[in-house]
């Protein structure tokens, strides 16, 4: 009997590509199965595997039992990851990180992950996503298969994505001795959701709480354990960033952002501007009020072991630490003008490192930072509560929904307050399956050894504390951690990929 999971090696497509005058051939091994019982007709994986390797050469000094396996997710929104080729990156015209990775001599892979709105139509658009096929739909209802259901169910929520990128992994494993690359050096990497994603993959290897779900949709059974986490921007530890969101932006009670959204005539913009309401502004103070006893309980230590903490009125150490990031940022682009000269497409208009009057400059360095001045610049984003909307709205309301939900609450907090009648709150055991800071805190032997994590200073989509949390964990906890909040970036990833790839190249030589 054939081995749906096992690939064959014979079966691929050579393929060239160009993207700017930059030039890579591989072998693409494609619309792979990576579980035996699928419940939607994303959950496929692709292979490139620079042809370089099947010649007996090498790049980059790695080779085909060296290459690093290079394993981003298309994550966005928590909607649908759909999987990818190499080619034009869509957004900024250069070559995406599968080409760029490919060109590198890593060998690279693509899954297609459920999202929350896998099984409904969706006209939502974040960075990365797509709503869901019409065929895929189709594919699910239809086929005559009296055991499914005639109403479609959502097959996608809580915590569908985190186990589909780990039956992705773990079918990597599966097939290592068919294909060139080091399944010990797998790196996963993603923006937003998916680098909340790369979060939990990192985090969360070989968990016991994971295992039912793997097995319901017939996985591979060996280890998800990952040798490296890049994490751009990771909106996770969602229970706990609407106190977050509150200690950073209360008292501002303007908000502004934009959405997209899909229509007949393609991607359309709608700004938003408003002002919180005065239940929001009463709620935006108790939400402050909670995030003190949070960050206390997680006895985080800085570099030379002193406790962060925060009084109860959010002042201490864990305001400082977050404080010395951002002026490291400060001070790295005052220094380079790194991003101002490379990145300035996609820098927050008026963030010009040389305009920033909060900034205390001596002798050439940046020093010291107004800390309320630089909230202000920022600006918030969000209304109150920013992530377990009151009225069940928002992405991580609809994520914690179920097979026939369509969005739960998932904190007692917006739970107590919520303006849904009849709402439900999520099972908190299930909340936890999502969130990365939940596997750190229990303590895993198979965590990520390496991290890189990258949040821009100016991104609002969740508070600095947040990663700044998940980094001072993770190096508590014995892993090795690159992280910064670099200067001016608003929400966003892949930025700087040759960096990213040179701290890889770090760790594997
Ligand atoms: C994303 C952005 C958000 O602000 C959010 O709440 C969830 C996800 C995203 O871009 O993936």
């Amino acid at each position: 009997m054939t081995d749906i999971l096992r690939l064959d090696p014979d079966n691929y497509t050579v393929r060239t590509c160009e993207v700017q005058g930059r030039t890579i051939t591989y072998r693409a091994f494609e619309g792979l199965e990576y579980c035996r019982n699928p419940l939607d007709p994303i959950q496929k994986i692709n292979l490139f595997i620079p042809e370089a390797y099947y010649r007996g050469e090498s790049i980059n000094g790695y080779t085909a039992d060296t290459a690093p396996i290079f394993l981003p997710n298309a994550v966005g929104g928590y909607m649908p990851g759909h999987t990818e080729e190499p080619g034009p990156d869509r957004r900024a015209g250069g070559p995406n990180s599968l080409f760029a990775a490919l060109e590198h001599g890593y060998v690279t892979a693509s899954a297609g992950i459920r999202g929350r709105t896998s099984g409904k139509p969706s006209n939502e658009f974040f960075e990365g996503s797509r709503p869901d096929l019409p065929e895929a739909a189709a594919d699910r209802e239809g086929s005559g298969n009296s055991e499914k259901p005639s109403v479609p169910e959502m097959v996608g929520k809580a915590p569908a994505l985190i186990v589909d990128y780990k039956a992705a992994i773990r079918w990597l494993r599966y097939n290592k001795d068919l294909f060139p690359g080091d399944t010990e050096r797998i790196v996963t990497t993603g923006p937003s959701a998916g680098g909340a994603l790369s979060a939990l993959a990192g985090a969360s290897a070989d968990q016991p709480e994971l295992e039912p779900y793997l097995r319901e949709i017939g996985a591979a059974v060996e280890s998800d354990a990952v040798f490296a986490a890049s994490c751009y921007c990771p909106i996770h530890n969602l229970e706990n960033a609407d106190a977050a969101y509150e200690w950073l932006f209360n008292g501002l009670n303007d908000f502004r952002r934009f959405r997209m959204i899909r229509t007949e005539n393609g991607m359309s913009r709608i700004d938003e501007e408003g002002h919180l309401t005065d239940e929001q502004i009463r709620l935006s103070a108790a939400l402050k009020a909670q995030f003190p006893a949070y960050v206390n309980s997680l006895a985080l230590k800085d570099s030379a072991g002193a406790l962060l903490t925060l009084d109860e009125n959010g002042e201490g150490s864990f305001k400082e630490y977050v404080r010395s990031f951002v002026i490291a940022s400060a001070d790295k682009e005052f220094r380079t003008h790194d991003n101002e000269k490379n990145r300035r497409r996609l820098l927050v208009p008026g963030s010009e490192i040389d305009a920033q009057d909060y900034l205390t400059v001596k002798d050439g360095r940046v020093t010291g930072l107004d800390w309320d001045a630089f909230v202000r610049k920022i600006t918030r984003m969000k209304g109150t509560p920013a992530f377990d909307a009151l009225d069940l709205s928002s992405p991580e309301n609809s994520e914690f929904g179920g097979r026939t939900i369509d969005a739960r609450h998932f904190t007692a907090f917006s739970k107590a307050h919520s303006h849904v009648p009849g709402s439900e709150l999520a099972d908190p055991a299930l909340v936890n399956l999502l969130n990365p800071v939940y596997y750190i805190r229990k303590g895993n032997a198979g965590t990520a050894k390496h991290w890189r994590i990258r949040h821009g200073s100016f991104d609002r989509d969740t508070a600095l504390a947040i990663p700044v949390i998940l980094a001072a964990l993770l190096e508590n906890s014995g892993c090795d951690v690159d992280f910064a909040l670099p200067w001016g970036i608003p929400h966003s990833g892949d930025y700087d990929l040759e960096e990213l790839f040179s701290w890889i190249d770090g760790l594997c030589c």
